[in-house]
């Protein structure tokens, strides 16, 4: 191994076994000389594998991060090692750019449980209450909606409108999980993760049982009672922030499983218990056809200009909060 494949391999050695180094070490390299020549910056998910999040990836965070740094890419291209709404915003918010996803496949089961059609039916039902869309939809369900919100400020949004009641969709559980920590009364949809709604309160009781010094840390796409029997809930970044504050223990994540393999990579103090459930979606993502999109400029993202507009503008509108 030579020196600069040593020095990635230094970030990974906890979580990936030397013997399938080999395998990712080639892509690796030919990724980060491809970024250069044409000019592109990778932006990767927290549920990315190790080998992306540590060793390819410029900038890595949760939902609102990847927004925000979206904003602040100078570099033309960006791939987006993440699933196609991420993506979708990644090019709402970089019109001029050139935004590819190595899997167009890489879809999610909460982007998919609702449409435009289904929100003007919300309208028509609810006149006057505002709409307020997670990020996890597609622009042009975002363009139906007043603003958008992300796990890590749903209580923020919600309560930027000063109304007594607002709609948010499509996450059933995010919308309930929030409910219980503010006033306003939230019309919620009938979406769900197919992630974290699979998590329930017995996975936790076994857990405390087994090992009772674990610390429980659930996403709030998690139904209800898992939120409450856990001892923290919060966006993947507000969960990488919590367990980075702690000392050496036992931490569980009910979320998805790359997010204990990226932080035990670099805290190998800590002991990450499973259970964990893998997201099919975002694991459609790998070295390979990160290093083919960037070699053949694939797959390109684009927002239908109908509706970009509308859509751009409530993902601003979360920003700007
Ligand atoms: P956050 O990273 O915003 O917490 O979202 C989790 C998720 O499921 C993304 O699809
Ligand atoms: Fe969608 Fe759930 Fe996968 Fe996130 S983890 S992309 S919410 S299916």
């Amino acid at each position: 191994m030579n020196e600069s494949a040593a020095a990635l391999y230094d970030r990974v050695r906890t979580v990936i076994p030397p013997a399938e180094w080999p395998v990712f070490e080639t892509d690796i390299e030919a990724i980060l000389a491809l970024k250069r020549t044409r000019n592109a910056v990778i932006l990767a998910h927290n549920y990315q594998t190790p080998e992306i999040f540590h060793c390819v990836a410029d900038i890595v965070g949760d939902s609102l991060a990847l927004a925000r740094e979206a904003t602040r890419v100078e570099a033309q291209t960006i791939v987006l090692a993440g699933v196609r709404f991420m993506a979708e915003t990644a090019k709402l918010l970089n019109p001029q750019k050139t935004v590819l996803i190595p899997d167009l496949a890489a879809g999610c089961s909460l982007a998919d449980s609702i449409t435009p059609a289904d929100v003007r039916l919300l309208r028509q039902r609810y006149p006057g209450v505002p709409v307020i869309a997670y990020v996890n939809t597609s622009a042009d369900v975002k363009a139906e909606v007043d603003i958008c919100c992300t796990s890590g400020n749903a209580r923020k949004v919600v309560e930027s409108f000063g109304a007594s009641r607002v709609i948010m969709l499509p996450d059933e559980y995010l919308a309930k999980n929030v409910a219980a920590e503010t006033n306003v009364e939230i019309i919620a949809w009938k979406g769900h993760c197919e992630v974290h709604e699979r998590f329930t309160p017995a996975d936790i009781a076994e857990l405390r049982e087994a090992y009772p010094d674990v610390v429980v840390l659930a996403h709030p796409e998690c139904p209800p009672e898992v939120v409450a029997a856990a001892d923290f809930s919060g966006s993947t970044a507000a969960m990488s922030d919590y367990v980075g504050a702690q000392r050496a223990g036992r931490i569980v994540l009910l979320t998805e499983c790359s997010m204990s393999d990226n932080i035990a990579a670099q805290r190998p103090d800590l002991d990450f218990v499973r259970p964990c459930n893998l997201c099919p979606h975002m694991k459609r993502i790998t070295l390979r056809n990160i290093r083919r999109a960037l070699e053949r400029n694939e797959h390109v993202v684009e927002v239908d200009p109908a509706v970009a507009d509308q859509a751009r503008r409530a993902v601003e509108r979360m920003l700007a909060l």
